[in-house]
């Protein structure tokens, strides 16, 4: 089966581009040997990131049904890890929390496994289609989040937010033929003839060039494609 790539993920998707920046940055200030869980791994894209620690993956294994699980080291519900207290250094989730019913167990759990003092990285989306349904249950604010986690014991560090607008409508804008009606994409003399194509797949590309052109200038708080959150073990 072919291997997911970050590299390819990224490419073919914006917000996969922040999460991947989000976590090799963490990735960079983890020190070696140290004890790294990747809770809700998925295919276990970031196991490369984390080569010189201890890298440990536990998902359920229930996201998209063509995904290979083969590569996790446990097979897990986050809401009961079967790991001791206070085994890791540094935990990851990566776009999962909106996955799980009960995000104020699964927190706590993440806590429990990290020693005093450990850090939490954790993605979310916020402007995101609905995905891996029906598994797909909640969206968070930056609001929510910080209380989620202080409740569960940790202590926020950072929260940040990714995307924005410009990023958004590029996002939305490429998207557009694949939500026409199937007779509409089909049918070679409606509106959507190659001229209109290729307008739609000009704009998509200008806004794509200013969305990256602005990032970091133009705010992302009003229209985040994702947050990004470091909080540690109290
Ligand atoms: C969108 S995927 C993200 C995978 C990976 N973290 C990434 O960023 O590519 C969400 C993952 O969460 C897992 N998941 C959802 N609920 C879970 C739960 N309660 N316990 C363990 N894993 C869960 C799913 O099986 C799926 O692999």
């Amino acid at each position: 089966m072919k291997r997911p790539s970050i590299d390819v993920l990224e490419r073919e998707d914006p917000v996969r581009h922040g999460v991947n920046a989000f976590v090799r940055r963490a990735a960079e200030g983890v020190a070696a040997g140290a004890r790294v869980l990747d809770a809700g791994a998925g295919e276990c894209i970031y196991r490369p990131l984390f080569e010189k620690q201890r890298y440990v993956a536990v998902d359920r294994g229930g996201g998209d049904r063509e995904w290979n699980y083969g590569r996790l080291d446990a097979v897990a519900d986050l809401e009961r890890v079967p790991l001791c207290d206070g085994t890791f250094d540094y935990v990851l989730c990566t776009e999962t929390l909106e996955h799980v019913r009960r995000p104020a167990r699964v927190l706590a759990e993440l806590r429990r496994v990290l020693r005093p003092g450990g850090t939490l990285a954790l993605s979310v989306p916020f402007l995101h289609p609905v995905h891996q349904a029906p598994h797909d249950y909640l969206r968070f604010t930056p609001f929510a989040l910080r209380a989620l986690l202080e409740e569960a014991g940790l202590s926020v560090t950072g929260i940040e937010a990714s995307g924005g607008y410009f990023l958004f409508l590029y996002w939305q804008l490429q998207a557009f033929p694949s939500h026409l009606p199937l007779g509409v994409r089909a049918c070679p003399l409606t509106w959507l003839s190659w001229p209109a194509r290729a307008f739609i797949r000009g704009a998509a590309a200008l806004l794509r060039g200013f969305a990256w052109a602005l990032r970091g200038k133009s705010a992302a708080e009003t229209r985040p494609l994702s947050y990004f959150t470091l909080a540690v073990r109290k």
